[in-house]
């Protein structure tokens, strides 16, 4: 893992930093390769972030999205990470609705809801078997247990490695999460984390013997990063030698 590691005075400059990343990266995605693919993250750290997107000039018909996970609820349910960000960002900017993929949540069959978002991912990168694509941008939160996505820690998700999407469990509730080849496929990959509750969790993950199914986010070490973005009480979790 060459992790990039920057800490932040308070969360209000973690999320100007965060919005200046990802506008920074799009643009290049878009200058690169015509179009900029992002993964998003759920929960409640992301929101500031998404809310400031939601002002941001870009040529949204060339930005896609996608998502790290989901919970396996409707889209229009309080708890869904889709509706989060189309309150937050999406309903405020002119991005096509093709360009945006939501995980599926209806067929009653996490299994199948998985294995339909894989079916998408497939077609919109054109991918050929067995192909992981890398998505310019794939923004993951961390749990205090040290999951990210919805790879929680002991589950059998951590395992997934011939897939895109898998089925994850939180405490019983089914989760739809990319598997941690995917997110290690991506081309920049970046942690947003804040809180004290965090710092455990993060000097597990920054420390060589604690167990990646014990601290999932362990697992995430794609080729450039991860590039974590920490504020200060977060941060503290870090070793010395990574900052
Ligand atoms: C979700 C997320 C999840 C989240 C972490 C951190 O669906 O909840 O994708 O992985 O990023 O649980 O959540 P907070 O940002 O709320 O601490």
């Amino acid at each position: 893992m060459n992790p990039i590691v920057e800490i932040l005075p308070d969360k209000a400059a973690l999320i100007d930093r965060a919005y200046a990343l990802t506008v920074e990266t799009v643009k290049s995605a878009i200058a690169a390769r015509g179009q900029a693919t992002l993964a998003l993250s759920g929960g409640s750290t992301p929101k500031p972030l998404y809310a400031a997107l939601a002002k941001a000039d870009l040529p949204w018909e060339k930005v896609y999205i996608l998502w790290g996970d989901e919970r396996y609820v409707p889209h229009d349910h309080e708890r869904s990470n889709v509706r989060m960000a189309h309150e937050a960002w999406l309903s405020h900017v002119p991005i096509p609705a093709d360009n945006i993929f939501p995980m599926p949540t209806s067929a009653d069959d996490p299994a199948r809801d998985a294995a339909d978002y894989e079916k998408t991912l497939k077609n919109f990168f054109q991918l050929s078997p067995g192909e992981f694509p890398a998505i310019d941008f794939v923004l993951q939160g961390m749990g205090d247990d040290g999951h990210t996505a919805s790879l929680f820690p002991h589950t059998a998700a951590l395992d997934v490695s011939d897939r895109l999407v898998t089925v994850g469990n939180h405490d019983g509730e089914p989760r739809i999460t990319f598997t941690a080849p995917l997110i290690n496929h991506g081309q920049k990959v970046v942690f947003l984390v804040a809180g004290e509750n965090k710092q455990h969790a993060l000097s597990q993950i920054f420390s060589a013997d604690a167990d990646a199914h014990t601290y999932p986010s362990k697992l995430i070490a794609p080729p450039a990063g991860p590039h974590w973005l920490l504020d200060a009480a977060a941060g503290k979790g870090v070793p010395d030698q990574f900052k």
